[in-house]
């Protein structure tokens, strides 16, 4: 058969080689490419010049000594290592073992995009899980360290939705059922059913959703279903155009929280969307946003959920109105601080940025907003050629 471009002549040909070098030529102003790998392992570093304790031999960051190697002594017990919270030199608790969770969750969802990074970021897991292991000396644990860390960081929420959370990954790790007869049990009374739409190391109730939507999506566990529902109105209320959206956004386009620190939730969020795309993928399902009456979408498939994670994700790399990243040592502009890989509290409502330390909101990094953006940028380390 005579192949169709002879067909149409040089003329035909030429027409099309230029369309082709035309959209060349555009490809690069419009989808500016970062080195997620290099962001990745960045992020990971961060968490290296947090650690607290007797720093092993292989530590990377020079200017980094031991530290706090008598925590815990005046009471008797060994409180040595885990990680400093953010810009100052304390240890809580309550956010560490969440970014330590986050951490995990990150390797265990996307490890396998981590490459030569995975080493690193297990290293970074076990820092803070051997800390909270050692922390664990009583037995009303929650209550001491709630008590403990407030006024700092109180949880607003209560410990209901830590106890769910708790017994979810309790059953994610051993498999065994006891935990899943306790969600199911207890569930509704710990938070399930409200609908919610932050995720933070206070808030762990959508996370929570997400995890056990999973357990319904790709285990086929009957008795998670009302998880995929829930999860689905605080996905929906993310993407813009679907009947349940409900977030704001910053004319730039950043997910934007009123409070301190919004970079927090756009990570997290970022994370679960990412996650939950991977588990919708799993069972060839989308998620369900409403009847999508009025010319709203009733469905967001995977693919979009990627699509709006990766602008957060470009967004604090640089792809922003301001023409800087939000992370410490990437790109050209970046706020000043010494903590490579650190990702700052970022920019206002208006995408306006104040480079100047004395606004925590805007410039103080934190354990928090970084764990969850490992496994995001793994993500895109992996999947972006
Ligand atoms: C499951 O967990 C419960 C509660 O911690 C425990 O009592 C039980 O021994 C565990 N079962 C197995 C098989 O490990």
């Amino acid at each position: 058969m005579e192949p169709k471009s002879s067909r149409c002549g040089g003329a035909g040909i030429r027409l099309r080689l230029l369309v082709v070098l035309h959209l060349l030529l555009l490809v690069p102003s419009s989808a500016m490419a970062f080195n997620y790998a290099d962001a990745l392992a960045k992020s990971i570093i961060f968490f290296e010049g947090q650690r607290s304790g007797k720093l092993p031999p292989g530590n990377r960051m020079p200017w980094r000594a031991d530290s706090g190697l008598t925590d815990g002594a005046q009471y008797n017990v060994d409180l040595v290592g885990g990680y400093y919270d953010a810009g100052d030199n304390v240890k809580f608790g309550l956010p560490m073992a969440f970014s330590t969770t986050m951490l995990a969750w990150s390797v265990l969802d996307f490890g396998k995009f981590m490459g030569a990074e995975l080493p690193n970021a297990r290293a970074a897991v076990r820092w803070g899980a051997d800390y909270l292991l050692k922390a664990h000396t009583a037995a009303d644990e929650l209550d001491s360290l709630a008590s403990s860390v407030c006024p700092f960081y109180c949880s607003y929420s209560g410990y209901h939705d830590e106890l769910l959370w708790g017994a979810s990954w309790l059953h994610r790790a051993s498999r065994n059922a006891s935990f899943m007869s306790y969600v199911e049990a207890n569930g509704m009374q710990l938070g399930a059913g409200d609908d919610d739409y932050s995720f933070s190391w206070d808030d762990k109730r959508v996370g929570t959703k997400v995890l056990l939507a999973k357990g319904f999506l790709r285990n086929r566990l009957q008795g998670l279903e009302l998880y995929k529902a829930h999860s689905d109105s605080y996905i929906c209320s993310l993407v813009p155009g679907t009947a349940s959206f409900q977030s704001r956004y910053t004319p730039g386009g950043l997910l934007y929280r009123e409070g301190s620190s919004n970079m927090q939730y756009v990570t997290t969020a970022t994370f679960l969307m990412l996650a939950y795309a991977k588990y919708l993928r799993s069972s060839g399902a989308t998620a369900s946003c409403g009847d999508g009456g009025g010319g709203a979408r009733g469905e967001v498939s995977a693919a979009e959920l990627v699509a709006v994670a990766k602008r957060q994700v470009d967004y604090i790399l640089g792809k922003n109105p301001a023409g800087m990243s939000y992370m410490v040592g990437f790109g050209a502009r970046y706020p000043r601080h010494r903590r490579v890989g650190a990702v700052v509290g970022g920019p206002d409502s208006r995408d306006a940025f104040a480079d100047d330390r004395g606004n925590f909101a805007q410039s103080e990094p934190a354990t928090y907003i970084n764990a969850p953006l490992v496994g995001a940028l793994a993500y895109f380390a992996g999947t972006t050629k």
